[in-house]
């Protein structure tokens, strides 16, 4: 057990006010699943490479395990919890489900992540925005076919609502 120092650190999480004191070296990705126990954001690697722990971030995708908590301070996060609204999925949740997006599913919460980004600046991508967009999340069941499917149809839902 470490006795270094605890600091307090306040985030918007979700649309709402979270905090919680962590020791300085904290990851963003701890912060979320073990202080604020929203463990959908996920751990696949310790080399910065899967993307299983992408959130948003002040209106980017960050992979949560490569910052500490405390540069999250005051920011605006959200995470696959943060999708569904009142009981209902949110659409890029429901086209993963519709066109089987997922195996697994460990990869899944940073992959819904990357479509909400991705379609919130290309609400209707092309094939090489698409892979740039999820290029940072890797899904080792390989399901990638249906990924794009499943951001295809996304966006023709997020269209039409
Ligand atoms: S856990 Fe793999 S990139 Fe963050
Ligand atoms: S669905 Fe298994 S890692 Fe992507």
């Amino acid at each position: 057990m470490s006795d270094a120092k605890k600091i307090l650190v306040r985030a918007r999480v979700n649309g709402e006010a979270r905090e919680a004191e962590v020791e300085p070296r904290t990851l963003l990705v701890e912060f979320l699943r073990e202080h604020l126990n929203l463990t959908g954001t996920h751990v696949g690697c310790d080399t910065s490479y899967c993307g299983a722990c992408t959130v948003i971030l002040n209106g980017r995708t960050v992979k949560s395990c490569t910052l500490f908590a405390p540069m999250a301070e005051g920011g605006e996060i959200t995470t696959v919890e943060g999708l569904a609204k009142g009981g209902k999925l949110h659409a890029i949740q429901e086209a993963f489900a519709e066109c089987h997006g997922l195996q697994c599913g460990y990869c899944t919460p940073g992959l819904l992540l990357a479509t909400l980004q991705l379609l919130r600046k290309h609400p209707r991508p092309t094939d090489a925005q698409i892979r740039k967009g999820i290029a940072g999340n890797t899904c080792r069941c390989t399901g990638y076919q249906n990924v794009f499917k499943s951001i295809r149809m996304a966006s023709a839902e997020m269209e039409k609502r």
